[in-house]
Formats: structure tokens, sequence, C-alpha cells
């Protein structure tokens, strides 16, 4: 039976998988780590928590050993609007945190996934379509230390044999956990909005195109690529994957098919924005595709039909 670890469990994405992997591998076997956040009493009670730093090597390797682990999710990390404010912070936890993570799986001979994202590619990456393999130059903190976190995953199975394996998501789209920070984030925002307030102010021009994909698919791309044939691998790291390319009027389009009173308007945030216009309008995810199966099931309109309905259930508003 599989002992995992999961890092950043309290996270967005972390919430989620975390309960999703309890599910399928036994609740017990599925160690859940965060720093400061707390998590939900679910995920809490459900199996194994502690709050740990993931950049103590010697905190790291203890949980490792005390439960003999031989996966770990690695998600902690810290997103790219957040990294812009506190750049020092963030080279340490994605970095440091990262370096920490592989030094111990070489050691302990643990698989690792780790995730990337969109915000490796910057200004000068072809940003329609973009290749699986193409110029990389970001110029945010966020940026270089996902192309830095590519690189060194590559390296760590090339010199050492560690199981390194890992996507490149795209803004990530949920109801459960919000992102902490992220330049995606107005797209979990609209939402809410639109369900509570029936209105939203969006910090990104209309026009801008980003990669999303809704959490179920998310969750799937980690599991599938960490249970894929290694022998079809040819890349392992930093696999382009994406389900939509959307603009914030893309998402108002299709929340109005539900709630025609929906307004939106617009205060740019220049951070955000220029990040924003630094990433692909649209990732090519052949490799996935060819590679380990990559399809996602969740297109806009289903998402969104899914998000609103579950947005209003926990907020308790009807729709009608
Ligand atoms: N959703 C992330 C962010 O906006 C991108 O990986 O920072």
């Amino acid at each position: 039976m599989k002992k995992i670890l999961v890092t950043g469990a309290a996270g967005q994405i972390g919430s989620e998988l975390t309960m999703t992997l309890r599910k399928k591998y036994g609740n017990e076997n599925i160690i859940a780590t965060g720093h400061k956040t707390k998590p939900d009493e679910t995920l809490l009670e459900s199996g194994p928590f502690h709050f740990i730093d993931c950049t103590e090597i010697h905190t790291v390797a203890e949980i490792i050993k005390r439960y003999k682990v031989d996966t770990i999710y690695h998600l902690a990390s810290v997103l790219s609007a957040v990294a812009e404010e506190k750049p020092q912070l963030a080279w340490n936890v994605n970095m440091t945190g990262l370096y920490t993570v592989l030094e111990v799986a070489r050691e302990y001979e643990c698989h690792v996934f780790a995730p990337s994202s969109i915000g490796a590619f910057g200004p000068t990456t072809p940003l329609n379509n973009t290749p699986q393999d193409t110029t990389q130059r970001p110029n945010t903190m966020y940026g270089i230390t996902k192309v830095a976190g590519e690189l060194l995953c590559d390296y760590y199975f090339k010199r050492f044999g560690v199981d390194t394996r890992g996507v490149r998501y795209p803004g990530l789209i949920s109801y459960k956990t919000p992102p902490g920070g992220g330049t995606t984030d107005y797209a979990v925002e609209i939402y809410y909005a639109a369900v509570g307030q029936r209105k939203y102010t969006c910090y990104l021009k209309e026009g801008t195109y980003l990669d999303m994909m809704y959490m179920p698919d998310a969750l799937k791309a980690a599991i599938e690529l960490m249970e894929a044939n290694p022998a079809r691998l040819k890349h392992r790291n930093a696999f382009n994957v994406t389900a939509m390319s959307v603009a914030p009027e893309d998402i108002t389009a299709e929340i109005r098919k539900t709630l025609p009173e929906f307004t939106i308007d617009y205060e740019i945030d220049p951070l955000r924005q220029a990040i924003a216009d630094s990433w692909p309008n649209k990732m090519d995810d052949t490799a996935a595709r060819e590679e380990w199966g990559w399809k996602p099931e969740y297109e806009l309109d289903s998402m969104t039909k899914d998000m609103m309905e579950k947005i209003s259930q926990r907020l308790k508003i009807n729709m009608d």
C-alpha cells in the first residue's frame, strides 16, 4: 500500500487532493502537512496531519521515516502575486522547499509530484499554442522559481534517478478552498461574487486570455501522471496541461446564462495585469495527451454550472 506525504495540504489544491488520495488509498496512508493555514475539520479528522516547515530538511525527513513514506505530492508554494510582494519569501518557500523535498526523496527513494505553472513562461514565449518545449524567460519571482524547479526536478531524475513528475498547471478554479494570492484568482472570485452580489469588479482587462482548469481535472492530472507508465514518459516534469482558454468576458457570458442580471466592471491592477500579459493565452498540451493520456472532463459551460450550484448551496443563496 502506498504511503503518501502531501505538503501544502491546507492550500487550494492540497485540501482537495488530500481527500481524494485518502478515498483512493486509505485515510491513514495519506500524511497531510501544512505550515500556518489551519485545514478544515474533515481533513484534520480523517487522517494524520502535521504542521511542518517544508524548508527544514530534518523535519521533512522525520515524517518520511516515521510513516515510511514512498511518494510525495509537494504542493507548498507561494503564488505569483504574493511572490511579487515578497520575493525573498517566495524564493525560500518555492526553491528551498523543493530542494529539501528532492534531497529527502533521493535519500529515502520517494516518488515526487512537483507542479510547475503557466507562470514558468514569460513575455518572449509564444503566447498562442505555447509549445511544450519553448523559450522560458519569465520576469516574475514566481516564474523564476517555477523554471528553476522544473530544471531541478529533471536534474534529480537524470542524475540521481529520483522519479520526479509534474505538470504546468493553468489557473485553477474551485469552490472549496480559495487560492492564496495568484494572478488567476479572479476566475474563482467572479463566481462567488456572481452568486453572492450579482456583480463583480475584475482586476484583469477584458480580452486577457489565460488557460484555466476546474479542480477535479487538476486532481485527475496529478494522480494520472503519477500512475502513468514511466516507459511512456519522454518528458517527466512540467507537462503543459489545459482545459480551456478564457477571458473575463467569457466567464461573464457563461454566468449570465444562469444569472442574466449579473454585471461586471473593471478596475485594473497593474501588477497582476502585467503578470497575466506575460503568460500564455493558450498552451499546447499534446505531449501530456500523447505520453500519459491526459484529457480534461470539464469545459467552461460544465464547470460554470457546477461552480454556481455548489457555491449557491454553500452560501445558501437561491439563484431563482
Ligand atoms: N494560479 C497561479 C497564479 O496565479 C498560476 O500558477 O499564481
